[in-house]
């Protein structure tokens, strides 16, 4: 066999062991309009899976800061940020993030995951401790394990299991935990995380990827980082902190480094959608209206935050109330390990400002209906 042969043999030996275990993922052609519709391989869909919780991604006076950027400054940076690729809508929109999070400084990166990938390892090394909570994102994941630092995972949201693995840490510590968790939309007990880093001396990061315009938390940590691609519509990540933890991230955060800089219309388009959700506060607070209709028509608990998980199970069951959805034209993608813990398969359902309060009754009708008639597991 040649190279390419045993290459093309190997990626479909792994492809067969996905499969088998339910795990092969595959793309499927979605192109987004505004009002949470979309073109989903050809049928017309509302979507309640998207994380554009503003529906600012369509909004139109941030498609023209980023059509005016483009027009201007070009469709891209040409080069990472220490050579020429620091636009100066850069600065303007750390400016923002550090005004709008009461920080110091603020740095932005090319995504959330490369400022988790990037952030985590230039705090801490080798002989140090990192507590993470064991449901914070992969890329928390990511880089904590490319720091080197020994890794302790507490329960989720147990704040006394995290305290005891505080105490038995070695060097500085640096606690991990989202605000809002991605895949079951409850919160952080930022409080408690706050006063535990303070009483022992350890640093408290939070990913805030999707707590930022939907929901208000006082947040005690020293560092906070998030990303541009969720409620701000866009792309691109950033972290908040002290002054010189941001100059020390510019010099050592490697995804920082050796990345090229966010293209000028990416950057324009996250700064006037940023304008937007501080001029519209009521934005965020119809998405969290719609969770509320959403949980109170189902009997849920009321939801932290625009994200209801409804926990189905068995990937194959999830699969099949996703695929039912899909036939009355509402897309909600079902979520399956590993991306969440196994036997724990859903629907990691979202609402946005887009939607309209008939939607939402429209939808939760459809699921209930689905789930009465087609599925072992009810509500
Ligand atoms: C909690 C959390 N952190 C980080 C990220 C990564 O952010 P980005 O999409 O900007 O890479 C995501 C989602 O993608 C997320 O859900």
């Amino acid at each position: 066999m040649t190279s390419f042969e045993r290459l093309k043999a190997f990626a479909e030996q792994k492809l067969s062991q996905l499969e088998a275990t339910g795990q092969r993922r595959s793309l499927v052609e979605t192109a987004r309009e505004t009002g949470g519709r979309a073109a989903r391989a050809g049928r017309d869909v509302i979507s309640f899976c998207d994380n554009d919780y503003l529906s600012l991604s369509h909004d139109a006076r941030v498609t023209q800061a980023a059509a005016d950027a483009a027009r201007l400054y070009g469709a891209g940076s040409g080069g990472s940020r220490l050579i020429t690729g620091n636009h100066p809508l850069n600065a303007a929109l750390e400016d923002r993030l550090a005004r709008l999070k009461g920080t110091e400084g603020a740095r932005v990166f090319g995504s959330g995951f490369l400022a988790n990938l990037g952030t985590i390892p230039a705090l801490v090394g080798k002989g140090d401790t990192i507590v993470m909570d064991e449901l914070a994102h992969a890329c928390m994941h990511g880089g904590a394990r490319l720091s080197g630092a020994q890794v302790r995972l507490f329960r989720h949201n147990d704040v006394a299991e995290a305290a005891r693995l505080v105490k038995d840490a070695a060097g500085q510590v640096l606690l991990l935990t989202e605000t809002v968790f991605s895949m079951d939309g409850d919160v952080a007990p930022l409080s408690e995380l706050g006063a535990l880093a303070e009483a022992t001396g350890a640093w408290l990061m939070t990913d805030d990827a999707h707590g930022l315009g939907v929901v208000k938390q006082d947040n005690p940590a020293q560092i906070q980082m998030g990303t541009l691609s969720k409620a701000v519509g866009g792309y691109g990540g950033y972290v908040c902190g002290p002054a010189p933890l941001m100059d020390l991230l510019t010099s050592r955060a490697r995804s920082f480094v050796y990345t090229t800089g966010l293209p000028p219309p990416v950057l324009a388009a996250a700064i006037a959608a940023l304008d937007v959700m501080e001029a519209e506060p009521e934005r965020g607070a119809k998405a969290s209206r719609h969770a509320a209709l959403f949980c109170e028509l189902l009997g849920l608990p009321a939801p932290s935050s625009v994200i209801v998980p409804i926990i189905i199970g068995p990937e194959a069951e999830a699969m099949r109330v996703s695929a039912a959805l899909l036939e009355r034209g509402y897309l909600v993608t079902a979520i399956r390990p590993p991306t969440v813990p196994a036997g724990t398969a859903r629907l990691r359902v979202t609402f946005a400002a887009g939607h309209e309060e008939a939607d939402v009754r429209a939808f939760a009708g459809a699921l209930k209906e689905i789930m009465e008639l087609a599925c072992a597991v009810t509500l």
